[in-house]
């Protein structure tokens, strides 16, 4: 059975852009845009046009060169916002408007001072203006996760009236059990008058490290969007990772839910963003840390070498990696260390490994791993060639 597609709405041109220290340039972007579209996400939101003049240009000039993928612009629920985005996402082939207020009560009476009836105006207003610039409109309903249900389908269905294509549903604090996350999706589904006509995204924020696993539940609920970065960043603790989204629905194909992204160009596309962000991908990152393939204790070593399977759910050239890494260090063990020689040439038989595994204790002892080098070094001690 074919599985149902979940679109991948990249953000980390906005939202992944709001980490500080990050900034990007407008050349930058445009790179990043182009891999995005090739990467083949479905939605790349690419800035917020009314924040500054060089966020307009970025967003233009990536309107202007994305040939496959919606471009979109973030815009509050006030027309100069909108009127921006409209006019930044002019060229694009598929242009989004993403615009949006918050709904929970903190939001409504410290951010705005208004009342529950005053945001659905403004949002009845705003996706109704943005409606008269391009078709397709996405409205966010900022901290949903922390708003009560009923009133969000409520400002949800006014939405679907005034034309509303898409229902972002933002845990913008990271707040969210996944069952509650879940539950809310499900409850959306199920009270949103109209909602045939739109679609559910998941917009959920990792700050207590549930981003991917809420916007997993969602999607097992019935949303069809994901909204996520490369490499998990964005404001505090970040957003949903992108590349852990991808590989959590391919890796559990009975979900029967599945995306565009060709993951292949994952690892290569980590590096890229980070590199253009300065900003380092943690090694024990899933799917694209340095760690994410290396194996370095001896139990472990010895299952992989056996068989990969052993010890990996991912094959990691499916993500880019060309291959699993055996580290030697002081847990290593005899097979990991004949392993390593034998890719160097050294065939040892079982008395000669003997020899060699204390010879190369002592040096695990004194290093955090062992590299090509000592290893050579290790042979010549215990006299041993080619
Ligand atoms: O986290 C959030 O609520 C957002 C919205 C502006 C979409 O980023
Ligand atoms: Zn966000």
């Amino acid at each position: 059975m074919n599985a149902d597609k979940v679109q991948v709405f990249d953000t980390t041109l906005r939202d992944g852009e709001q980490v500080p220290g990050c900034k990007l340039n407008t050349h930058q972007k445009v790179l990043i845009a182009q891999r995005l579209d090739e990467l083949g996400v479905d939605v790349i939101e690419a800035g917020f046009p009314i924040s500054s003049p060089g966020d307009f240009a970025s967003v233009q000039a990536i309107a202007r060169i994305v040939k496959n993928a919606t471009v979109c612009g973030l815009s509050r629920a006030v027309k100069s916002d909108i009127e921006a985005a409209a006019r930044a996402l002019e060229h694009a082939v598929k242009p989004r408007i993403h615009t949006g207020i918050g709904t929970s009560d903190s939001h409504i009476k410290y951010k705005f001072n208004s009342t529950r009836e005053g945001v659905v105006e403004r949002a009845v207003e705003a996706v109704s203006f943005a409606k008269t610039f391009v078709d397709d409109v996405e409205f966010y309903a900022e901290d949903a996760g922390r708003t009560d249900n009923e009133f969000l389908a409520y400002i949800c269905s006014e939405a679907i009236k005034a034309g509303a294509t898409v229902l972002n549903i933002p845990d913008t604090t990271g707040y969210c059990l996944p069952e509650a996350y879940g539950a809310k999706i499900k409850y959306l589904k199920e009270n949103v008058q109209g909602i045939e006509k739109a679609i559910l995204s998941c917009h959920c924020h990792n700050d207590l490290g549930l981003a991917t696993a809420n916007s997993i539940a969602g999607v097992m609920n019935g949303a069809r969007q994901i909204e996520c970065t490369i490499n998990g960043v964005g404001e505090r603790a970040g957003n949903t990772s992108l590349e852990e989204i991808v590989m959590v629905l391919r890796q559990h194909p009975y979900l029967n839910l599945d995306t565009n992204v060709d993951s292949k160009l994952l690892y290569s596309t980590s590096r890229m963003v980070s590199e253009s962000m300065g900003m380092p991908v943690q090694p024990n990152k899933a799917i694209v840390g340095a760690n994410a393939f290396a194996h370095s204790s001896g139990i472990h070593q010895d299952g992989v070498i056996k068989n990969r399977e052993t010890y990996e759910i991912i094959d990691p050239k499916d993500v880019g990696v060309t291959e699993s890494a055996i580290v030697l260090t002081a847990r290593s063990g005899r097979a990991a260390l004949a392993y390593r020689a034998k890719n160097l040439g050294y065939e040892l038989t079982k008395l000669q490994l003997d020899d060699v595994y204390n010879e190369f204790l002592v040096f695990a002892d004194r290093s955090k791993e062992v590299c090509d080098g000592d290893i050579h070094q290790i042979m010549e001690n215990c006299k041993l060639n080619v």
